[in-house]
């Protein structure tokens, strides 16, 4: 149930992996609505503690290190950099910047650890794991990739399936391969320390799908309720690896925690870094009944904020457990996933760079086209017109008729109001209403909601001066144009303190230039008209008080900035298929013998279906000449059924069966890939010549 009125709320934004930089889509969905909901709750005069970090481990980290050829601390100190200042730089108000290579971390998530440990919460199990021959190494997480057995999808991790976003152990992966040398992994005895969340089953369907049915995003309150009404096994929370937090108890030598065991700690490390530096206490931030933790996540990040984290959480003992984790779904940009390998996304190390100053365009942009409740798309011109046609056209132009004219007319002076009339009366009531319209969005976490109210309310100004027109007025009724202004000087504060949570930068500019805060101070709830003030206060600017020069808040963003971004985005799509279209280097030699025992046949293909639920999978009919066998390939994406029954082709009979999507498939297609992408069938019908590409 939700709470009414917290004591104090501790907000946790993921911790980025030190691999790359920020890029768009994480700031949509996590960064810009946990600053917003932040930003608010100051404003509201709540004790709020915004947390945050680097996230330092896991097996991204050496990877990534591996491809640039230099040492894993070398990564996390690049990007740890690259990203803290641009979160500066972007105005993501975080009470607390940690990384989970500070010793406090270690010793935090250490201590977490063995507190379990000691408890008997986890389960000690050596069990068969996969194991990389040629790198001499166990394969788990990003070190393995192969299908996913829940959706087929053909290129999960060892730990998650990044399209159905199932939670994996990398043994149930199909097809196993070794990220890190391509082999096909063994398998190899390992001792592990599980975390057994089938004894969480019972508190977690109380607390969540009893508890949370509706004060949760149905898209988390479904996953949630999938996972736990498919039964929860336990899951390993050590790794071997040697980048990590050694495990801290006797006979783990070589063993690291799971950077997912490690990483939510993090919250509570930098929650105590930001305490001692405040000289607070940061008990209470995470275990006094009257906080409101709430996490800010992607839906990758689901099970492991609202399944894992808690069962650690609770098993400890003493720490509240989040009241909310409005996770957003996911950005894409023009049309295509975002992806940091791939380079396609929009940076915002390199944004800030290239629209200095217009940080609350972004951030408007990325608010107003949220992806809340399902997958949005960002493009630039979506970008431009938010910009030139709300920001600009609308919030902008009343700001800046209102100063402009004032300046003009009364020397910037706030002019004194003749009587109301029935129209100014009515303007003034409804900009009453907007602190209770946008609270009610924000605590709900709507925050593309808000930032339509916000415009709504700039709208409401820019309306009243074309409907009142006072440039016309001043030449018939100067009482009548004082008493215009003097209103749309109200709206105009009204603006300045409501936009803070959504547009931190105008907000401030604009209470500069009004004169309700100092022109050098951060906006905070110690200046100026405060937030309930726009709904109880008759006057918000008084007759007499004097404006300072007048500036625009927003400029137009020309077409040619525009086509700049997509010439930048097109040699990125040049540049990855060139990339694509490489021949896949020759794997390694393998001996006639090895050869001799792929029984290869011609076979005729006499049925084909999709199998439901996927997009790359025909289940086919096949005649081997030794027998009629079902084979599921992953060929639909190429062919449709009626394309191929018929064909020719040659199968691999002597293939070990698997199950895919449930249905046993009894051997393999040959195909081959073109440079175009496109599969094309080996088979005696086909007058096809591979150009080197691997046959798949
Ligand atoms: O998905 C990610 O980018 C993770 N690094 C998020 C970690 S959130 C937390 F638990 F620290
Ligand atoms: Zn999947």
């Amino acid at each position: 149930m939700a709470k009414s009125e917290p004591k104090r709320i501790t907000i946790t934004a993921a911790l980025p992996y030190t691999n790359g930089p920020i890029h768009i889509g994480h700031l949509a969905g996590v960064y810009v609505p946990a600053d917003i909901y932040a930003r608010y709750q100051r404003l509201q005069g709540k004790d709020v503690a915004f947390i945050c970090g680097s996230d330092e481990h896991g097996v991204a980290i050496p990877m990534k290190a591996k491809k640039e050829g230099v040492s894993p601390k070398e990564i996390i100190d690049k990007y740890h950099s690259i990203i803290k200042k641009s979160f500066q730089d972007f105005g993501i108000s975080f009470d607390n910047y940690s990384r989970t290579s500070a010793e406090i971390h270690h010793k935090t998530a250490a201590d977490f650890f063995k507190k379990l440990y000691s408890q008997g919460d986890f389960i000690e199990e050596t069990t068969e794991q996969l194991f990389d021959e040629e790198a001499q190494q166990f394969l788990a997480d990003r070190f393995v990739t192969g299908t996913c057995p829940k959706c087929g999808y053909e290129s999960a991790y060892g730990d998650q399936c990044e399209n159905c976003g199932s939670s994996l152990n990398a043994t149930d992966l199909i097809n196993p391969r070794s990220t890190l040398t391509g082999a096909i992994p063994t398998l190899k005895a390992t001792k592990h320390w599980f975390l057994p969340l089938d004894r969480y089953q019972d508190f977690l369907k109380t607390w969540i799908l009893e508890g949370h049915k509706t004060d949760w995003k149905p898209n988390v309150y479904g996953q949630c309720k999938s996972w736990i009404e498919e039964g929860l096994k336990p899951r390993a929370v050590t790794r071997d690896l040697d980048w990590g937090i050694p495990v801290p108890v006797p006979g783990a030598e070589g063993k690291v925690l799971y950077v997912w065991f490690d990483a939510p700690i993090g919250y509570i490390s930098s929650t105590k870094e930001w305490a001692a530096r405040e000289g607070k206490d940061w008990k209470p931030y995470w275990k006094d009944k009257d906080t409101k933790l709430l996490h800010f996540i992607g839906k990758d990040n689901i099970v492991f904020h609202c399944i894992i984290f808690p069962s650690m959480l609770k098993a400890h003992g003493d720490f509240v457990l989040p009241e909310n984790v409005p996770a957003n779904e996911f950005l894409n940009l023009e049309g295509n996933k975002l992806s940091t390998s791939k380079n396609w996304a929009v940076w915002l190390h390199e944004y800030l760079e290239e629209f200095p100053d217009m940080q609350d365009v972004l951030r408007y942009t990325l608010t107003a086209n949220a992806p809340e409740t399902k997958d949005n798309d960002f493009t630039w011109k979506d970008f431009q017109a938010r910009n030139n046609n709300e920001l600009v056209a609308i919030f902008g132009n009343f700001v800046n008729r209102a100063l402009v004219l004032t300046h003009k007319y009364y020397d910037g002076i706030v002019p004194t109001p003749a009587e109301l009339n029935a129209t100014d009366l009515k303007v003034l009531d409804t900009l009453r209403e907007f602190p209770a319209k946008l609270s009610d969005s924000l605590e709900r976490y709507r925050f593309r909601e808000a930032s339509q109210e916000l415009m709504h309310l700039a709208r409401l100004g820019n309306k009243y001066l074309a409907d009142e027109e006072p440039w016309k007025l001043i030449k018939t009724d100067t009482a009548r144009t004082q008493t215009v202004l003097f209103v749309a000087l109200q709206i105009a504060t009204a603006l300045g303190v409501l936009s803070e949570p959504l547009l931190p930068f105008t907000a401030k500019k604009l209470k500069g230039i009004l004169n309700i805060i100092p022109a050098d101070t951060e906006t905070d709830r110690e200046q100026g008209p405060h937030w309930e003030d726009i709904s109880t206060r008759e006057t918000l600017l008084s007759p007499g008080h004097q404006i300072n020069k007048s500036e625009l808040l927003f400029r137009k963003i020309e077409d040619k900035e525009i086509e700049a971004q997509l010439r930048k985005l097109e040699a990125t799509k040049q540049s990855n298929q060139k990339e694509a279209m490489t021949p896949a280097p020759q794997k390694d030699t393998i001996s006639y013998d090895d050869f001799a025992k792929l029984d290869l046949r011609v076979g005729t293909i006499i049925a084909a279906e999709k199998v439901p639920k996927t997009d790359k999978l025909l289940q086919l009919k096949v005649d081997t000449g030794l027998d009629t066998r079902t084979i599921v390939s992953g060929i639909a994406e190429s062919f449709s059924p009626e394309e191929v029954i018929g064909k020719q082709v040659t199968v691999l009979v002597n293939l070990a069966p698997r199950k895919l999507r449930g249905v046993e498939s009894q051997g393999m297609l040959l195909m081959a890939e073109a440079e175009n992408g496109k599969l094309i069938f080996v088979g005696p019908d086909e007058d096809n010549s591979t150009n080197g590409i691997p046959i798949s």
